[in-house]
């Protein structure tokens, strides 16, 4: 009881989401190549990647369409995506293997103790977390993952110089994300010379949630923050 009682908050509840026998084989096999196990301990990315080279780490990639784009468009730059739903990653999977993508590593763990266990400090040149579940509901606030302490966790893990940049297609969260980030001052400057939103990136292929939105007549907000 007590320990249901201390459990944490987290930003995500497991989906039941069915696997295809596509994603199922690839988490199978393709798993020791590409897959990055959880426990406590700080990795060492170099030899994770098996070199060492700019790193994105992706937080919430959903089906990692978007993942897999950059990847293939930056193999200079290396990719860590970390997603707790399991048909997610093995769609990510499939697609690594598909376009034979060598800078790819994914977790299937919850990307705030990946990040505080895993992840040494200032060892990220950039983090992305985009459409991030906006929980509407005021009582499931608290479960949103742009809040202080979590923003105090990225910018501890991004070196200086480094970007933090999000998106939401949700208005209110958007203005939650430009607040908290705001109020981190002396950890992030916005890069919206306005300070507030940034441009859509050309670059970034639509995301399942991005379109979903957009059908949904939402619109979309960017931001992107630089570590001090
Ligand atoms: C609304 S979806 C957006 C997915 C994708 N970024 C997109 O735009 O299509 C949010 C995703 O974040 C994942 N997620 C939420 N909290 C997470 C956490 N703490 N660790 C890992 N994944 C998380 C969820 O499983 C979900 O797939």
């Amino acid at each position: 009881m007590n320990e249901l009682r201390n459990r944490p908050i987290r930003s995500f509840v497991m989906r039941t989401g069915r696997m295809t026998a596509g994603q199922t084989r690839a988490l199978e096999e393709l798993w020791p190549r590409y897959g990055v196990e959880y426990s406590p301990q700080v990795l060492a990315l170099d030899e994770v990647f098996g070199r060492s080279a700019p790193r994105t780490l992706e937080i919430g990639f959903g089906n990692g369409e978007h993942l897999a784009a950059l990847a293939t468009a930056h193999p200079e730059r290396d990719y860590f995506g970390i997603e707790v739903h399991r048909p997610g990653v093995g769609h990510l999977l499939m697609l690594a293997e598909t376009n034979n993508l060598a800078n790819v590593r994914t977790s299937t763990h919850d990307a705030v103790e990946v990040l505080r266990e895993q992840i040494a400090p200032a060892s990220l040149d950039e983090v992305l977390v985009l459409f991030p579940d906006p929980w509407h509901k005021k009582r499931h606030h608290k479960r949103r993952l742009i809040q202080p302490p979590f923003v105090e966790l990225v910018a501890s893990r991004l070196r200086t110089g480094g970007v933090w940049r999000l998106a939401t297609d949700w208005e209110e969260y958007a203005m939650q994300m430009l607040e908290v980030l705001g109020a981190a001052g002396s950890l992030f400057t916005n890069l919206s010379p306005a300070g507030d939103w940034m441009p859509r990136p050309e670059e970034r292929a639509p995301t399942r949630f991005e379109k979903r939105g957009a059908r949904l007549g939402h619109g979309v907000w960017d931001l992107a923050f630089q570590r001090i």
